[in-house]
């Protein structure tokens, strides 16, 4: 296989082997299509070079088959790569239902990796082989991108929303994890290893050593009462802030009658930049949280209040089972 050649990166994810194929299908027609012209080019230099004597014909009529054909043959070729293209990048953009989510930030020079359970890595992440592992994304700083060529995943990750990624690891090792949009001096600096374990591992090393770590939610949960959020969000508070339990996943209505989904990105604006999505029935009271929290605790804000719709789909129950104190 071409790819055991050094020049590439191992095959380590379910997408790897599409977005290769693609490659070398684009490759390979970008190829065909060099050599023949070239040659053509050359041939023609040649067989048709000016001689003593010869005369150049008069200029031929239109050629419509041969016009036509050029036209739809390229149209032709590009509709196959653009609907192969599409369905990689589908692929490649919509993460399975069960997945085992991580948190990330970017920082100038480093990456902070946090799962659900509490454990927390730098420039390391540990991940179990088989299993689809959703990254959710932001930065404290300047856009970063997070690459890990053996997965054939690349995504900005930028300060002010979140990005999200997914993979599915394939195969057992530690496979190159690298920053790939420069953000300063220490660019080439900013990278680590993501390590792929089989499952029974994976589960003793995440559960191992997390001893003293605050879990997310939990870590969310005393946020959410040192900052106050608690005197506004709760059942007594006469309404002036909209009650949190059931929220994460629903539609919401707002003032000015347009629907927002409550997804991470709307928790995030709702708490950063709280004037500009107001609900129905509420007055812009909220004062923004801008900068008196950290990403990271933003990140950890959401998962408590993601932790107050229960009925939300579960598929990182197995590892939010610590939370609830089941942890051996
Ligand atoms: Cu972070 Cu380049």
């Amino acid at each position: 296989m071409i790819t055991d050649l050094p020049l590439f990166p191992p095959q380590a994810s379910t997408a790897a082997s599409q977005v290769d194929a693609l490659y070398f299908f684009l490759l390979a027609i970008s190829a065909f299509f060099s050599l023949l012209i070239a040659g053509l080019l050359f041939t023609f230099a040649i067989r048709y070079r000016r001689r003593a004597g010869a005369q150049a014909p008069p200029a031929p009529p239109h050629a419509l088959a041969l016009e036509v054909a050029w036209s739809l043959i390229p149209l032709g070729i590009v509709m196959v790569v653009f609907a192969w293209g599409t369905s990689v990048y589908f692929h490649l953009s919509r993460p399975p239902d069960d997945t085992l989510d991580i948190l990330v930030v970017g920082k100038r020079w480093m990456w902070k990796l946090q799962h659900l359970n509490g454990r927390r890595e730098i420039d390391e992440l540990h991940v179990p082989v088989g299993r689809a592992v959703k990254l959710t994304m932001t930065s404290e700083d300047v856009i970063h991108s997070f690459y890990v060529p053996a997965f054939r995943i690349k995504a900005d990750v930028v300060p002010g929303r979140y990005s999200t990624t997914w993979f599915s690891a394939t195969r057992p090792g530690r496979y190159h994890l690298f920053c790939a949009e420069y953000c300063g001096t220490k660019h080439s600096a900013m990278g680590g290893w993501v390590t792929v374990m089989e499952p029974a591992q994976f589960e003793e090393w995440l559960t191992g050593t997390t001893a003293g770590e605050a879990t997310p939610v939990s870590a969310g949960q005393k946020l959410f009462t040192s900052l106050g959020c608690v005197t506004c969000h709760r059942e007594d508070s006469k309404g002036r802030g909209p009650l949190l339990e059931g929220l994460y996943g629903r539609t919401v209505e707002l003032r000015n009658g347009d629907r927002v989904t409550a997804d991470e990105a709307y928790l995030r604006e709702s708490i950063v930049n709280p004037g500009a999505k107001i609900p129905a029935g509420y007055q812009p009271l909220m004062p923004t949280f801008r900068g008196l929290v950290t990403e990271e605790g933003i990140l950890d804000l959401i998962e408590y209040i993601k932790s107050l719709s229960p009925e939300r789909p579960a598929p990182s129950a197995r590892e939010r089972a610590p939370e609830r104190g089941a942890r051996p």
